[in-house]
């Protein structure tokens, strides 16, 4: 049976969208590739890969072409190895309308960008479970700030931004009533009730700080991803979804059925604009906003409590449908921004529509009807053309800046090259297995720089040393400086990655932030020298500690007392790049904490038991960090040992109390 017809048919269906081996699995990799891909010990990459980590809630740091891991960056998941989330100063970080939330899942990434051109300022993350946008520091490398989004629910077409930063997009994967009406009704009165929201935050140009400006109210149908346009669709953002069936239950079958759903072309320009005018309506709801100031070094959490919503129905010229086969998942612009490429998983095309086209059928009227008020375009109309028999279940298309684009195939597991010009396709080599997106680093702006190409693998199966049931995904980097494509490198990941980004490493270098400058601190916990100091309040202590290689001051507490809740604020001194301290507490129900030079951190700990705690420096940070270590002396409930520290005081008093002495 043609690959075709066993898609199409439901007998087919379950396997083929299991994905399959392709042949030739492992004859692929190109003769050079060691050397293509070797970074000589001391030698840098020559770009930055930053990945979605997928169910691990993080974000992974790579490097290109080497395909080494130098950092996991905590955005949405506690983070037991360096404290996020654990510390009293990153809590707030991970704070919802739900209350504390240590997890999340998260897919997409979107460094900022400047006239279309990746700048390297800011790295933007979406949660994909109780929908959040994250906005990373590039500088520190630090998640610094976290807006939830209401009227959401999976969050799953963000980050995704305009071309100059100017907003960024968050899309409700599930429609569900509004938050400010009832929503305890009936799952079956799902295409009366339940509605799409999407949320466009506005990010300031000089902080990057980030706040909701307006939702629209859209029907209610699966939004799936979106990009910005750019150039001449500037004014436009895209955003696809299935399910335009509005099935409430089995998916799988029940949103397969129309042959084609929409990409939603929004003007979000027009759309500000009635916002300014006041045409928006208030809509009351809560969500949680969440600051991390590298200055203070503490986060804060404010929780709002409206929105600004707008009704598309009742705004013409704000939202058309573009009708896409079959199922679209990604919907991606070209550099010039002309060109919409609509990916439909369950599609044996590939359409490609005309931005100009499209503005042309808008102002000639050209409709094929409307969707819950919402003007449906021609789908001849707008379509620039087809790309042929490109392969089975195309997922997201990048581009190199040459004029060619890249799908990726997750049902027959490979990439294929298409000319934009005359959509003849060029080339396909073969992943393993089954690619979910793929990466060309600026491959979705402006300025690519179409040198490589990475496919984010689902299946490894065979590809590795076994691990038990669960393996790992895979990244492989394949060559498209050439005419053919060349698999150079074969990776692991960590987590699930979904969509990356990638830059050329030299901005984000140079602006990298080596250390915190301690005159610089302005934590209201800080302490910079002498011995420390300890603060009893009622049942609350704070002790404040410094560390500098090799010993904490002070060392030696006692008068802590069962029932107290004590915050240890530490300070690391040094000043000096990769010299961070830890800091591990015995019995402590959270997490160490690292602490990087200049930054002070602070541990909550409940003791719970009256004795004598340890705790030392987890960073091997001399050749006495061994030694760097310190112990706390709990006493029971009510005890009149009174809070005293010390730091060098080596006197041992057992012989004067004569513990020892019995004759
Ligand atoms: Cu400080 Cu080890």
């Amino acid at each position: 049976m043609p690959w075709t017809l066993l898609l199409l048919s439901s007998v087919g269906m379950v396997w083929a969208i299991t994905g399959c081996k392709p042949k030739n699995a492992g004859n692929a990799l190109s003769g050079d590739a060691a050397e293509r891909v070797y970074v000589a010990p001391g030698k840098y990459d020559e770009f930055y890969n930053f990945v979605s980590g997928g169910f691990s809630g993080q974000v992974s740091v790579y490097g290109l072409p080497s395909g080494r891991l130098f950092r996991i960056i905590p955005v949405f998941s506690v983070d037991p190895m360096d404290g996020y989330g654990y510390s009293e100063e990153t809590k707030p970080m991970l704070n919802t309308s739900h209350g504390f939330i240590p997890w999340d899942d998260q897919h997409h990434l979107q460094i900022s960008q400047t006239d279309g051109t990746t700048d390297g300022r800011w790295l933007f993350a979406n949660a994909n479970n109780t929908p959040r946008i994250a906005r990373i520091d590039l500088k520190t490398f630090h998640t610094a700030e976290i807006m939830e989004i209401p009227n959401s629910a999976g969050n799953h077409s963000s980050p995704f931004i305009t071309e100059n930063t100017e907003y960024a997009v968050a899309g409700t994967r599930f429609s569900i009533p509004m938050d400010n009406v009832n929503g305890d009704v009936p799952i079956n009165t799902y295409k009366k009730n339940f509605k799409g929201a999407l949320t466009f935050i506005k990010i300031d140009p000089a902080t990057g700080h980030m706040n909701i400006a307006f939702q629209l109210l859209m029907p209610g149908v699966d939004y799936d991803l979106s990009h910005a346009g750019k150039g001449p669709s500037h004014d436009w953002f895209f955003f696809s979804c299935y399910n335009s069936e509005e099935a409430h239950t089995l998916l799988e079958v029940n949103a397969s059925q129309n042959d084609k759903d929409f990409i939603w072309a929004i003007n979000w320009v027009k759309a500000a604009a009635l916002i300014k005018d006041g045409k928006g309506q208030i809509v009351k709801t809560n969500y949680a906003h969440n600051i991390y100031d590298e200055d203070t070094h503490q986060a804060t959490s404010a929780m709002e409590h409206q929105v600004t919503m707008l009704d598309v129905t009742k705004f013409p010229g704000i939202v058309y449908a573009i009708p896409c086969p079959k199922s679209p998942h990604g919907v991606d612009v070209d550099p010039t921004g002309e060109y919409i490429v609509g990916d439909g998983k369950l599609a044996a095309v590939i359409p490609v529509f005309s931005f100009s086209k499209m503005i042309n059928a808008i102002n000639n009227k050209e409709f094929a009807g409307s969707f819950q008020g919402i003007p449906v375009l021609k789908y001849n109309s707008v379509l620039y053309g087809e790309v042929q028999k490109p392969g089975l279940g195309p997922l997201h298309t990048e581009f190199d800046g040459k004029g060619n684009a890249y799908t990726s195939f997750f049902i027959s597991s490979e990439i294929v090259k298409w000319s934009l010009k005359d959509l003849k396709v060029l080339d396909r080599i073969p992943t393993y297995y089954s690619p979910g997106h793929l990466m060309i680093p600026g491959g979705d702006s402006k300025k690519p720089w179409g040198k490589y190409l990475v496919a984010y693998n689902k299946i490894t199966k065979d590809r590795y040393l076994p691990t038990g049931p669960e393996l790992c995904q895979s990244a492989q980097l394949i060559d498209i400086s050439g005419d053919k494509m060349k698999l150079l490198l074969d990776f692991p990941t960590v987590g699930e990655p979904h969509y990356a980004q990638a830059m050329p490493a030299g901005i984000i270098m140079k602006n990298s932030v080596k250390y915190y400058d301690i005159n610089k601190n302005k934590s209201p916990y800080k302490m910079v020298g002498g011995t420390g100091k300890v603060i009893r309040s009622g049942n609350r202590v704070d002790a404040y500690l410094v560390q500098i290689r090799s010993h904490f001051a002070p060392d030696n507490i006692e008068g802590i007392h069962l029932g107290d809740t004590v915050y240890l604020h530490v300070t690391n001194l040094e000043q000096d790049w990769d010299i961070p301290h830890g800091f591990g507490v015995k019995g402590a129900n959270t997490a160490e904490l690292l602490i990087m030079p200049g930054e002070t951190l602070t541990l909550q700990w409940v003791p719970d038991f009256a004795g004598i705690v340890p705790f030392y420096c987890t960073d091997f940070c001399s050749a006495l960090h061994q030694e760097m270590q310190g112990y706390i002396r709990v006493s029971p409930k009510g005890s009149n040992v009174p809070i005293s520290f010390s730091m060098g005081n080596n006197t041992d008093t057992s012989a004067v109390v004569g513990i020892e002495e019995t004759k």
